[in-house]
């Protein structure tokens, strides 16, 4: 199997000179990150066969050809290639000015320029051609990152049994902040993502934020994080991301990193430090964190000429205005706390602005006895637990930001407000004053986690999880009623002594409409009802949870069986209407009353009151607060029913309360015990939970078909009501009438 991983940044960028080009690596987590498990992979030789990569390579250098045929030589990766234009107007404009700012709850730096967002669809376009170009049947491609949300839906149009995964490094924002972007936008960023088949996240609260928007903007529900998408099951799921700790964990041992920690040591003395290490941006919060130390040491006189922070800055998206008014700011703190507080034997802050080495970073985590950690906003961020496995010698403290995703695993951090700067200045004293056992227990915790959930981990939870994904798909392809299933049904059906087909009609014969009244049958419906009726050696029973009232106006004259109000009342084709177990109703006073609290509660509800039960209806309301209403709803009648015979049944947005012991399966199967001589065939179809009584308790021999997707008894099913009626005008045309 080989997987081909697509992200807007391949882990090498091509810095060009007069001298022609060169490869250095990407800066960042995603880079960082993923090389680390491609690494890892083609050095264990296990995963996947092969790993490819498409991405930017970061220049828009002429000599695309030279550089297209080096990079797929030496790293196995296709260029995508951007012009200064899409450069522009996709990664610094859509990327970089509208969703980062946004996605890390930075709304007014959020900007939303219609040029920007449809260069954001071309690039999508541009890499959707690359990967189409570059993929084989069964391949895995695994989309990643903000840059290419849109993608996966592409990929799914062009090849629909694709098998895709796509994973967000960034924050999901809640549903309030991500609601900001124009409507049109929003809609179709999550649709793209839901071309994947499995969505991860780093941490479980995106994941829910996503899940909520998916509700509330595109109407979409979860069960447990499984989502059924234009007929196809996708699934939505945390997995954070961790690191190569056993590169970060024996590095110390490491001769050119020993070198760098003596060229540190050379410059400072044997003072302690404090580490502070991110690239230029606004969402990792160096300015607060600079004040923080300030105050630290306007606070601390005693600490003032002992310790020296040391703060790399690794230059990003130059060019975007936020990222460059940063740089001159923190260049300004960085000269007034050390003029206020420098000497000519003490610097306060030793100040870098350029990206390390790997020896140069492990020499400074491993050097530093504090790590600053504190950004206003993280989807995960490495730097953190890259810390924490350096630290072989058992020392050193980490202060974490409660709002990096980090802070789900390493609990034992000293966690902070990043945007408190008199906790950031405490933090630090504390830091420094932890006694070292105290350290050493910390650091055995989040050593022992960060070591178990790696990043090799994370990736194969993540592929397991898209091949279980997958694997469920086919189950359920398994289960539709295609052609070869329905060619089996219809053989059944004509050798049967007798046949009998139990069909619902709500959601089964036809969609749902907005009040039950307005759901009549066509005249289509009633016509294929009459012929399947008519036919010899079968009986059609229409078994529902309606009122007796609308089944015998819209289908009383056909030579059909009645089955109302979920199976309470019975009538034969020819006879009257019977009950089929003797009930009270004198409870409906008493709820009635109760639900209709709802309505006022709930915009666009109402509720239905048939003979023997209540219906509550929310189809048209808001299905965010509907949840929340239904929920209070239930739990209320469930007080005030104690005593009572009654059950409450969540319907197809609905809650109904009726009769205890009354079902479709138990009428169904009081059917079958009727005089005029055992079925040879069963037919059953419904689509909600009260039809799921009637499937559990037919033989196992019936053909039991659930009208739509989700978890189901049935043996089989169906996409919907047209499938539906489709199927049984096969079976029309399948049998004679007499
Ligand atoms: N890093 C690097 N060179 C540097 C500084 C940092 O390669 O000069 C790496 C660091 O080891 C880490 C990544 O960049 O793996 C930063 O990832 P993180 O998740 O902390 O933040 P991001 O940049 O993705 O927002
Ligand atoms: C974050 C993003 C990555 C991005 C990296 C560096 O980690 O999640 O997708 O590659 O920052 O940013 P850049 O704009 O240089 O690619």
């Amino acid at each position: 199997m080989r997987l081909v991983i697509v992200s807007n940044r391949l882990p090498v960028n091509i810095a060009t000179d007069e001298k022609g080009f060169r490869f250095e690596p990407s800066a960042g987590g995603l880079a960082s990150g993923l090389s680390a498990f491609v690494e890892g992979a083609r050095k264990a030789r296990k995963g996947p066969s092969e790993i490819t990569w498409i991405g930017w390579p970061g220049t828009t250098a002429n000599n695309k050809e030279q550089i297209r045929s080096e990079v797929l030589e030496r790293f196995n990766a296709h260029c995508v290639f951007l012009s200064t234009r899409e450069v522009d107007t996709f990664y610094k404009g859509f990327c970089n000015k509208t969703i980062w700012p946004l996605f890390h709850y930075f709304p007014a730096y959020a900007s939303y320029l219609k040029e920007n967002w449809e260069q954001y669809i071309h690039v999508n376009e541009v890499f959707c051609n690359t990967v189409l170009e570059v993929v084989q049947p069964g391949d895995l491609i695994w989309v990643h990152d903000y840059h290419l949300m849109l993608l996966p839906a592409m990929i799914r149009k062009m090849q629909p049994d694709a098998t895709i995964g796509f994973f967000l490094h960034i924050p999901f924002p809640a549903f309030d902040v991500f609601r900001m972007m124009p409507s049109q936008w929003r809609r179709r960023i999550l649709e793209g993502m839901y071309g994947a088949d499995l969505i991860g996240f780093h941490t479980h609260d995106y994941r829910s934020y996503f899940l909520h928007s998916s509700l509330r903007i595109s109407g979409i529900n979860n069960h447990m994080g499984d989502v059924v998408w234009n007929g196809r099951q996708v699934k939505v799921d945390s997995f954070p991301m961790g690191i190569d700790y056993r590169k970060f964990h024996s590095a110390p041992k490491d001769a050119g990193v020993a070198r760098e920690k003596r060229n540190i040591r050379k410059n400072t003395g044997r003072i302690k430090l404090v580490l502070s290490i991110d690239r230029q941006d606004y969402s990792k919060g160096i300015l607060n964190r600079l004040k923080g130390y300030e105050h630290f040491l306007e606070t601390n006189p005693r600490w003032r000429n002992k310790v020296s922070l040391m703060l790399i800055v690794v230059p990003s998206r130059i060019g975007v205005d936020q990222y460059q008014s940063l740089k001159t700011r923190i260049d300004e703190l960085v000269g007034r706390i050390n003029g206020r507080f420098g000497r000519l034997s003490w610097t306060p802050v030793f100040y870098q602005y350029r990206s390390l080495s790997f020896h140069e970073l492990l020499a400074l985590y491993n050097t530093c006895d504090v790590a600053l950690v504190t950004p206003l906003r993280d989807g995960m961020n490495l730097v953190a637990k890259e810390y924490i496995a350096s630290r072989t010698n058992m020392k050193g403290v980490l202060v974490l930001s409660e709002m990096a995703g980090a802070v789900d695993e390493l609990s034992e951090a000293i966690i902070i407000n990043p945007n408190n700067i008199e906790e950031i200045g405490e933090s630090i004293a504390l830091a420094l004053e932890t006694p070292t056992a105290e350290q050493a227990r910390c650091l055995r915790s989040m050593q022992k986690r960060t070591s178990t959930y790696t990043v090799f981990r994370w990736a194969e939870d993540f592929l397991t999880a898209l091949a279980g994904v997958k694997q469920q798909q086919q189950d359920m392809m398994s289960r539709t009623l295609d052609e070869g299933l329905t060619g089996k049904l219809k053989q059944a059906m004509r050798k049967a002594g007798w046949r009998t087909l139990f069909l619902d009609y709500d959601g089964t014969l036809r969609l749902f409409a907005n009040s039950p009244a307005e759901a009549r049958p066509g005249k289509k419906l009633l016509s294929l009802l009459e012929r399947l009726s008519s036919a010899e050696r079968t009986d059609v029973v229409l078994i529902s949870g309606r009122n007796r009232q609308p089944l015998d106006q819209w289908f009383g004259k056909l030579p059909v069986h009645l089955i109302a109000e979920h199976g309470l009342f019975i009538r034969e084709k020819g006879l009257k209407w019977r009950l089929l177990k003797h009930v009270r109703r004198s409870w409906k006073r008493k709820l009635l009353p109760v639900m209709k609290e709802y309505i006022d509660k709930l915009p666009g509800s109402f509720v239905e009151e048939k003979e023997y039960s209540l219906v509550f209806h929310f189809r048209k309301s808001e299905m965010e607060s509907a949840k929340h209403r239904i929920r209070e709803l239930n739990r209320h009648l469930l007080n005030v029913m104690t005593n009572m015979d009654v059950q409450v049944v969540p319907g197809n947005k609905t809650l109904e309360v009726r009769n205890a012991g009354v079902d479709k399966g138990m009428a169904a199967l009081h059917w079958l015990e009727e005089p005029q001589g055992k079925p040879h065939f069963i037919l059953a179809a419904g689509d909600d939970t009260t039809d799921e009584d009637m499937f559990r308790a037919l033989p196992s021999d019936a053909w039991t078909i659930k009208v739509g997707l989700g978890p189901s008894h049935a043996s089989h099913t169906v996409d919907g009501p047209e499938k539906m009626v489709e199927l049984l005008e096969e079976l029309a045309s399948e049998i004679k009438s007499p």
